[in-house]
Order: structure tokens, then sequence, then C-alpha cells
């Protein structure tokens, strides 16, 4: 078992570099089942995630060789429609094989994932808009099998702008005859940096980005070459690493224009911030002040960045409401942080947090991705030592972070027992 111990009370300061997008990674390449020619994706973070999706994509018959970051997919002699149990229970993201598997084979059966930690998660909404494609969905012994010999454009409108819906749909309609219309679509930029992928292999995509994609189909798509955007998360959760910590930390490579929302409210907040070219500064004092927000999809202030916000709010002055419209279960970093001395009180998809002057280092375990970085932001900021457990979910999503947090300063190790 590994635990991660870190002695808090070092304020952080340096230069950091944030990594490619781990949610822009998955989508983009399991996009590569849309072609037989070879794709290099550029960019590509070393976590958990990504390799439990280029397992998937071995075992339905891609190649994948790697040079550091860059990812070269080719096909050999088989193409398979078929997403065990085994990899879909892993990570939910699996589920995104099954819109290009559809387009390109016109059938796929896949484990159906099951809820999460932060959920129920359902995938309703994937498969009302594979409906309207023209497939026929059947669900059996905890698989859902798609058939679909050709499809056919659609006007698809999603309940929810979900990411993985918007992905999932927009990939199987890349090879639909006619044109899809996709309203209330999510607008996130992992999903423009997809379309962005899908348009180079030769797709007609319009409108990612934006509420509503219009997707023209077409017979074939080709191999490409593409970067991976920066990590807007791991971006904001340095952003807040600085703040909470009263330190003074420099971000390259990222992008601020997918953070508008997090640089308000950390402005809003008290931190100081400044952007120079692709850098962004992040510092703050002993100032901070509570500043509620509520998630919700992008451009909003991103369910991703929550549980670290419950950190900051836990050290900032006054009375602050933290509201969670995404997920039905995210709190569950809040027993954790309690354990810690913050003074957190949930009454329904809210949490209220009365800030307090100092946290205090206690074991502590970590239930999700998310919840593991806010843990991490908490012991750094806290008086003696944390021993965070349940670190591989920090391993799914947060490349080097122990490296990079040593770099800025921070005692912070990770022990094997
Ligand atoms: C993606 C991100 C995740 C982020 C989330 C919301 C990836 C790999 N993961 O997850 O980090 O937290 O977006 O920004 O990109 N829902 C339904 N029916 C569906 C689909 C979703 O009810 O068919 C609900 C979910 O239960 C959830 C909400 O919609 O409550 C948002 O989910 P969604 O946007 O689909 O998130 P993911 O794509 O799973």
């Amino acid at each position: 078992m590994e635990k991660i111990l870190i002695t808090g009370g070092k304020k952080l300061s340096g230069t950091v570099k944030i990594s490619g997008s781990k949610n822009a990674s998955l989508p983009i390449l399991v996009a590569t089942l849309l072609t037989d020619e070879d794709c290099l994706v550029k960019n590509v973070p070393h976590l958990q995630d990504v390799e439990t999706i280029l397992a998937l994509l071995k075992i339905l018959g891609k190649r994948i060789s790697r040079h550091n970051k860059n990812i070269k997919i080719s096909s050999t002699y088989r193409l398979d429609s078929e997403a065990p149990y085994e990899l879909v229970k892993k990570m939910r993201a699996s589920i995104l094989v099954m819109g290009p598997l559809l387009g390109r084979l016109g059938r796929v059966r896949a484990s159906l994932p099951g809820g999460c930690a932060i959920g129920a998660r359902p995938i309703n909404l994937h498969l009302q808009g594979f409906r309207k494609l023209g497939a026929k969905v059947s669900l059996e012994r905890g698989y859902v099998q798609l058939d679909a010999p050709r499809l056919h454009g659609a006007n698809i409108y999603l309940d929810f702008p979900s990411v993985g819906a918007t992905e999932n749909l927009m990939m199987a309609a890349t090879r639909a005859k006619g044109k899809t219309v996709i309203e209330n679509a999510a607008s996130e930029p992992e999903i423009q940096d997809l379309a962005h992928f899908l348009n180079k292999m030769g797709a007609k995509i319009k409108g990612a980005g934006t509420n509503i994609i219009k997707v023209e189909g077409v017979n074939v798509l080709s191999g490409t070459i593409h970067e991976v955007i920066p990590d807007r998360i791991e971006t904001g959760t340095f952003m807040v690493a600085a703040a909470v910590t009263g330190g003074d930390v420099v971000i390259r490579g990222a992008n601020p224009e997918h953070l508008e929302a997090v640089m308000t409210k950390l402005r809003e907040a008290g931190a100081k911030i400044t952007l120079n070219n692709k850098e962004i500064r992040v510092s703050s004092g002993k100032n901070l002040k509570a500043t509620d927000i509520e998630t919700v999809p992008y451009p909003g202030f991103p369910t991703d960045m929550q549980a670290q916000w419950m950190v900051l709010m836990s050290l900032s002055k006054g009375t602050s409401i933290i509201t969670e419209t995404v997920f039905e279960n995210r709190f569950l970093h809040v027993g954790e942080l309690q354990r810690m001395g913050s003074n957190i009180q949930v009454k329904g998809n809210s949490a209220i947090v009365k800030g307090i002057l100092k946290l205090s280092g206690a074991p502590v375990m970590a239930t999700d991705l998310r919840a593991s970085a806010a843990l991490i932001l908490a012991a750094l900021s806290a008086e003696g030592k944390t021993e965070i457990f349940g670190v591989n979910h920090l391993d799914r999503g947060y490349e080097d972070i122990e490296r990079k947090l040593r770099r800025l300063g921070a005692r912070i190790k990770r022990i094997k027992e």
C-alpha cells in the first residue's frame, strides 16, 4: 500500500509546468478508432486513466507505441467491437469507445459502467442520442449492445449538457449519413479539442465550444497529428495551492482562457493573479475572504474544482456556501477535511463552510480523484504532518504531482509499505 506524507506550513513558490489535459486525451485517443490510418497524439500525460484507455484500445485491435508524451496509434488486421467489464469498471470514460465503434463498425457491445463514488452517473443521454442516430439499443447481462448498419443524421437535444454524451454522439455522428445537430451540447474546452482533432481527420464539425454542434457525416476519416491542450483542472489546482499556502507561483504552459470562472472567483477571494503571455502568476497574503461558488457546466465554475475550493474556503475569513449542481454525491471529502479541523456543514447539495485560522495534519483517506487533490492542498496548508491514503485516485489524474510540488518547496513524499 502507498501513502503520501506531507509536512505542511510551507509557502509554495517558484514555477510549475502544466501537463496535457487528461479529459481531452481520453476522447481523442478513442477517436482514433474512427480510422485505420496512423495517428500521433502529442502532449499526453502519464496517468493511470490514460493507461486504462490504451489497454482498451489494444484489446479492440489497435497497436500503441509511446515516446514519452507522444503516442502513436496504428491499426492491426482487426477491430473488435466489445469493451469488456474489466476495463470499463476501472474507468467510466471507457464508454467513450461506443461512439467511434458504432460509427465505424455499425455495432458495439460495451459493459455498463455502473455508479462511482461521486454519483450514479447513468448513460441514458448517450443511449437516447444513439437511438436518434438510428441505433437499436439492447441491454443484457450488464452489457449494452448497439446495432446500426448505417447511422443517419438526427436532431438531438440533450436534457443536460453532458460532456461524455456530447463527445460520444459527436464521434458517432462523424460517420452518419447526413447532418446531425446536437442541441444543449456541453461546451467544455475538451470538447473543442476533440472536435479540432476530428476535423483534422476529415470530419465536418461546426459549433464545438458552443451549445449547438452541427456535424455533417463523411464516409471516411484519415490519420492525423495533434497536440492535446493543457489541463485546466491541474492548472486550477496549482492556482489554489498557491493561494491556500500564501505562496507565489508562476504557472507555465496553461491556457488562462479556459479558467475565467476560477480566476474571477480567486480574485474575489483575495488572491492576486497576473497574466503574462501563457504564464499565470498567483500569489496571496493572509487576507482570503469567504466567496460562494456554484458548480455548473462550462463556462461556469467546474465541478472538478469544487473540492479544492472547499479547502481554500476552510481557511478564508467568513462563511461561504459551496453548491454542487453537477454531481449528486460529490461531498465525500467533507468528512476528511473535518478531520483536519475544517468547519463544514452539508445541507442537501450545499456545503456551508466557516473559515478557521489553521487546519491541522491528520491521517485521511482520498475517496475520488479531485478529493485527493483537495486533501493534498489541505495538507500543504496545515500545521504538522498529514498522511493521505487512497493514493491510487491521485495517480489517475495528476501527472508527477509530488515532484512538481517538491519543486515549489513542498515537503511531500510517497511511502510504499
Ligand atoms: C466529465 C469529466 C469529469 C467532469 C464531468 C463534468 C471526463 C473524462 N470526465 O465526466 O471529470 O467532472 O465531465 O464536468 O471528461 N448524466 C446523466 N445521464 C447521462 C450522462 C450524464 O444523467 O447519460 C449526468 C451525470 O450523472 C452527472 C452529469 O450528468 O450528474 C454530468 O455528467 P457528464 O457531463 O456526462 O460527466 P462525464 O462526461 O462523465
